[in-house]
């Protein structure tokens, strides 16, 4: 039995994988920090150390009897770029210094986003890109002692997904969805449980990242299709039993200014929304595809769902409970 030491297990992309890794056979160890859904996974039979990446707490005891680590855990929108760096780069970089401290040190494998590597991979344009990309190299950093592997996923999607989706059902419910600038974006998707598949996969194989080469033991991620926002909304449209809405262009700036607001009532609920001046970074520039070559040749993945079976999935009534 391996034992499999997963951090944001209490997250979106965390809930599947422990239930894959569960399903396999693995034994699980979650570094969480104190909330509900530690309780659940307690009850699910995980074995949970309660931590913070941010101030260190429980991550060596966490890493202890680790045979791999699956690093899922970050900020993926904050009040302030502070925030995401404190989380992502730093955290990860907790993270890893506790795993080279090890004899033997595991085997990592590090969930970043296609944001790291930016629009047509030319380099973060976001905050969260760069605070994602900052800790793929505090993981490289330690490649001589850690064998590492990491995957850069587009947008991921499925049940319990939290932003895209709960973001999208109103206004296409509305009949009119809004699509920043004149330019029609193209993205790069992927199914939360064809991701877990990779995930778990890394663990054992693929190549492990090096200190002198930005690009061995890295792996875009998607199904491999190019998903035009227009052709996204429809497919909610459809899974809704709706018509498919009409896509408004709205300015950049006037995007802003919606994000600005949005960001203003967000401080008075102490929420951060989805909507944000550093997701309208991103929204900026319209290529964010990728292919999965290179996971299909070293991981032996091959995307099995559409984002149709994920929208069925997670618009169906035990959909919502999930994670
Ligand atoms: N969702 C996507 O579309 C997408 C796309 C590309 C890449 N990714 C990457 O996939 C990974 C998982 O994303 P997700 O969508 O599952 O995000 P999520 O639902 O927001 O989950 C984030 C997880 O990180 C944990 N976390 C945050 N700060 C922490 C800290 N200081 N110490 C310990 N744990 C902390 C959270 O714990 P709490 O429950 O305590 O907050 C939660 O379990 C992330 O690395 C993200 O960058 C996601």
């Amino acid at each position: 039995m391996t034992r499999v030491l997963v951090t944001g297990a209490t997250g979106f992309v965390g809930g599947h994988l422990v239930r894959a890794a569960l399903a396999r056979g693995h034994a699980v160890t979650a570094l969480a920090r104190p909330s509900a859904r530690v309780v659940a996974l307690r009850a699910q039979g995980v074995h949970v150390v309660e931590g913070d990446l941010v101030t260190g707490r429980g991550v060596k005891e966490a890493v202890r009897d680790a045979a791999v680590v699956v690093h899922l855990a970050a900020a993926v929108k904050a009040r302030s770029a502070a925030e995401l760096w404190a989380v992502n780069r730093d955290g990860t970089a907790r993270l890893v210094e506790a795993l080279a401290a090890r004899r033997v040190p595991p085997r990592l494998v590090h969930c970043s986003s296609l944001a790291a590597a930016g629009p047509g991979g030319r380099g973060p344009v976001s905050a969260y890109g760069a605070s994602k990309r900052a800790a793929e190299d505090a993981i490289r950093a330690h490649a001589h002692r850690v064998p590492s592997v990491i995957l850069r996923p587009g947008i991921v999607h499925g049940p319990g997904e939290p932003a895209l989706l709960p973001a999208l059902l109103p206004l296409v419910r509305l009949g009119l969805v809004p699509r920043p600038g004149r330019a029609a974006g193209r993205y790069s998707m992927i199914h939360v449980t064809d991701l877990c598949a990779a995930l778990l996969a890394a663990t054992e194989r693929g190549a492990t990242v090096r200190h002198d080469d930005p690009l061995t033991g890295v792996y875009p991620l998607s199904d491999g299709i190019v998903h035009h926002w227009p052709g996204i909304c429809a497919a909610v449209a459809t899974a809704l039993g709706r018509r498919t809405p009409t896509v408004l262009p709205i300015p950049l700036p006037v995007m802003t200014a919606i994000a600005t607001l949005a960001e203003l009532l967000g401080r008075t609920r102490h929420t951060v929304p989805a909507l944000n001046r550093d997701k309208v970074r991103e929204m900026r520039h319209p290529d964010w595809t990728c292919t999965y070559d290179a996971a299909a040749r070293d991981l032996g993945f091959t995307p099995s769902l559409t984002f149709a079976d994920g929208l069925r999935a997670a618009l169906a009534p035990e959909g919502s409970d999930l994670p």
